[in-house]
């Protein structure tokens, strides 16, 4: 049994957390040694200045009602092609983006750190079975697309993907458990992120969930910048030759990935960051919306806009807060380099949530109302550090079709539906029948469009449910 390290306890002093020592002569060596590891990760004094500025936000300069009112729909876009001049664009993009990929110039970043808590699944949301047929998890799709992509164009392309305490073991041991779906696992790369504490909304104080263990969570997606230069990954893919980085989220098994499109207009347009967008299909749909203010491209959360101001429209008639974020990215290398310089961090966000905990007596309390406050960085916040953003308008029903709710919108059934949707559409396009009613799943490895399944099956009608390719590793 070890006295209170004192300058534990003088940190924790000036900070008010004491409490989290309450338990200290219970514990054994190791869980004291876990314990003090947890609260030297914690920076009490950015914790302390964000939660207080939360309850008392500066006034007015900056707030929300300025930004609203000064957005402007966005101005350097690419909108879907609808003639045959904007055909030819995109196909040259997609030539440059092609080339870029079998020069090497391209990594892939998955963030797949997040605890899908509205999805309710036990485990890393990567690995849920999204395949309408395979039931094929999200990652073996993100495998498979790799692969295909590899094959198609040549060139290495380094997979990263992001996790968190709460996913890192797991996901690793589920693709040692699929041989890394046949990847060349020297090319893929895990990298955690950080965590940050939970505090309770109306003291600060640090929660607990056991007398040896602070309440802590991931630091958001936005953890990824630091995360990737602190793993060394950023130095690595540096001197491997890599330019760009194409960004997404583990939630969206219908992402086009590094579509050469998106990766040729990125190129030759210079951009720091560029920005998948699709159309809201009505004002107060609840996605967040790029806009122009002032001189930067920004995000305007859906919580931001009231039903008048999400209806707004320009002196075209359209409306300002169009541009739905699908949360694909790409990064240029250089730009997340120039974030981490100096350390610079991005904001820290401050969430309302009910979270778990022992109260002062070390009894487990389960709130069902919103007890404690998180912490979380965003990725969008990188936009108006930009100096050169492009924005992109996307396919949506073709490449957004994420899993994020249990039920209802973006749920299994409706990206299911999607993935057995856009499979129909492929096999129609190849000159098959399709019989309504049935479901289809076409692996990324037989096809990653439609172009590419033409004159590869047989022709004939398709009248049962119907799995194109190799099925779902076991
Ligand atoms: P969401 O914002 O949808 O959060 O994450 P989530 O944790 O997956 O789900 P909920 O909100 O608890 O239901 C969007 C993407 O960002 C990743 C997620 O894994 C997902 O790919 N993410 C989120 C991280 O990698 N780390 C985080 O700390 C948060």
């Amino acid at each position: 049994m070890n006295t209170t390290p004192p300058e534990v306890a003088s940190k924790l002093a000036e900070y008010h957390q004491e409490h989290l020592l309450q338990w200290w002569d219970t514990l054994s060596d190791e869980q004291q040694d876990s314990l003090v590891g947890q609260i030297e990760s914690v920076d009490f004094e950015m914790i302390q200045k964000v939660w207080q500025e939360s309850k008392n936000p500066p006034a007015t300069a900056g707030s929300d009602v300025n930004r609203v009112d000064q957005a402007a729909a966005p101005k350097s876009v690419v909108l879907q092609p609808a003639s045959a001049v904007e055909e030819a664009q995109w196909k040259q993009a997609a030539e440059v983006g092609a080339q870029r990929l079998a020069d090497g110039k391209v990594a892939v970043i998955t963030v797949a750190g997040g605890q899908g808590s509205r999805l309710g699944f036990a485990h890393p949301k990567g690995m849920f079975p999204i395949g309408p047929i395979s039931s094929r998890s999200l990652f073996q799709v993100f495998a498979e697309q790799i692969l295909a992509r590899k094959r198609r164009h040549g060139g290495d392309l380094p997979w990263l993907i992001m996790t968190s305490a709460a996913t890192h073991s797991e996901t690793i041991e589920f693709f040692e458990q699929h041989d890394f779906w046949g990847l060349d696992r020297e090319t893929v790369a895990f990298f955690q992120q950080g965590s940050m504490p939970a505090v309770d909304a109306s003291s600060g104080r640090v929660l607990m969930s056991a007398a040896d263990t602070l309440c802590l969570s991931p630091d958001g997606h936005g953890g990824l910048v630091m995360a990737l230069k602190s793993s060394g990954l950023l130095d690595r893919m540096a001197s491997e030759g890599v330019e760009d980085f194409f960004y997404h989220q583990v939630d969206n098994p219908t992402v086009i990935m590094c579509d050469p499109s998106l990766v040729g207009l990125h190129a030759l347009n210079n951009s720091q960051l560029t920005t998948c967008v699709v159309k809201k299909l009505r004002p107060m749909e609840r996605m967040g919306v790029l806009v122009d203010i002032g001189d930067h491209v920004e995000i305007i959360e859906y919580s931001e806009l009231d039903e008048e101001q999400a209806a707004r429209e320009d002196a075209s008639g359209q409306w300002i807060f169009w541009a739905g974020n699908t949360a694909i990215h790409m990064f240029s290398l250089a730009f997340l380099e120039q974030l981490t310089s100096g350390g610079g961090q991005l904001a820290l966000h401050v969430a309302e949530k009910a979270v778990d905990h022992i109260d002062a007596m070390g009894k487990l309390t389960e709130p069902s109302e919103l007890n404690a406050n998180k912490f979380e960085r965003f990725i969008f916040d990188a936009l108006p550090l930009a100096t050169t953003a492009l924005i992109v308008e996307g396919n949506r029903e073709r490449e957004f079709n994420p899993v994020k709710n249990a039920q209802g919108n973006d749920s299994p059934v409706t990206s299911r539906e999607a993935l057995s949707r856009i499979g129909r559409e492929w096999l129609a396009a190849a000159g098959h029948t399709l019989q309504e009613t049935v479901t289809v799943e076409i692996s990324p490895l037989t096809a990653l469009d439609a172009d590419e399944l033409v004159g590869s099956l047989a022709d004939g009608s398709i009248t049962v449910s119907s799995l194109i390719g190799p099925p779902a590793a076991s």
